[in-house]
């Protein structure tokens, strides 16, 4: 029977799931609420044959040598794998999993919690309040920029940016976005969306959400110049991942003014925020939320529960994101 780590308590039904596929002595569970240390996690890999992983796991050569050679699948719990360093798995024949699609409708809600946060500076005002600094109703008190009828641009047309551009449709937006291919026409169609190149995306964008993924391509790519190529009421909103910002670049922007406001779920070095940022007046910031939801969280562990089932299972785990390991490729 397959052995399993788990390495951080996850929804009931999920761990049930586990249990009843290969039994509750296969299952090494940290027990923890925490990230499992370093140390532990190498420790305790060694002769699994498959893992339940988490966005905080790192695995890399360190990590595959210290599992051994039975390692056969790292599920994550994530849609982003960019905690895993696929070609490695791949030279080893290990099958990498993730959980998209169920938590896409989640994150493009909070995008536009963002979104709206950002641009009528919620954060900002909530402080004010409570700091007891309102004294009066005034004309200019906390005035921030209009959403409705504003020019949305996407960065990154998967699924989750289709899902916030979807949601424009009831502000009222024109939506540009920019991604490497193009999406299907009826499809454009249907979201009103036009794709365009990144200078155009920076000029033209009253929002600027960013969706793509973190790769070679997209790390920093949203730095000092694309930030002065935006406009000064433009609002950016990162839902994505943290290194696709230049953080230092988008302090001094929002410091400067040089854009009017950002969104941030995703930083740099999380769980460290980049301390200029925490200086600016003009940025919402959360602690990564874009999936947290009871029911998202819960359905993405038990999507990363059923890629394990089905792999031991001699199916074709359903979200395998490098398919050449699976037997017929
Ligand atoms: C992901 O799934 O990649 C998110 O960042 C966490 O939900």
């Amino acid at each position: 029977m397959a052995r399993i780590l788990v390495t951080r308590p996850v929804a009931e039904p999920a761990l049930e799931m586990l249990r009843n596929a290969f039994g509750a002595d296969a299952i090494d569970l940290y027990e923890e609420d925490a990230i499992i240390p370093r140390e532990e996690l190498l420790r305790r890999v060694a002769g699994k044959d498959g893992v339940f992983a988490l966005l905080s796991e790192k695995v890399d050569a360190e990590f595959l040598e210290a599992a051994g050679p039975g390692l056969r699948i790292v599920a994550n719990m994530a849609v982003g794998y960019d905690n895993i360093t696929v070609p490695e798995c791949s030279q080893r024949g290990v099958a990498v999993t993730n959980t998209p699609d169920v938590l896409t409708e989640t994150t493009a809600d909070l995008a536009w919690g963002l979104i709206i946060g950002a641009s009528r500076r919620f954060a900002e005002a909530e402080r004010f309040l409570r700091n007891g600094e309102w004294k009066e109703w005034s004309p200019t008190l906390l005035c921030g920029v209009d959403v409705y009828g504003k020019t949305l641009g996407i960065l990154g047309m998967g699924r989750i940016g289709q899902a916030v551009a979807r949601r424009a449709t009831g502000f009222g937006m024109r939506v540009i976005y920019h991604n490497r291919s193009r999406l299907p026409e009826d499809t454009e169609r249907a979201l009103n969306a036009e794709r365009v190149d990144l200078p155009t995306l920076l000029a033209e964008s009253d929002i600027l959400s960013v969706h793509c993924p973190l790769g070679d391509a997209t790390h920093g790519i949203l730095g000092a110049e694309a930030f002065k190529a935006m406009k000064p009421t433009a609002v950016l909103v990162n839902t994505s991942r943290g290194p696709v910002v230049d953080e230092t670049a988008l302090a001094e922007a929002l410091l400067a003014k040089e854009i009017f406001a950002a969104g941030l779920d995703v930083f740099e070095r999380e769980p460290s925020v980049h301390a200029r940022l925490l200086e600016c007046d003009n940025v919402v910031l959360l602690p990564h939320l874009g999936s947290a939801t009871y029911a998202t969280r819960q359905r993405m562990a038990e999507t990363a529960a059923a890629n394990l089932v089905a792999f031991f299972s001699g199916k074709r785990p359903p979200n395998c994101v490098n398919p050449e390991v699976l037997q017929g490729g």
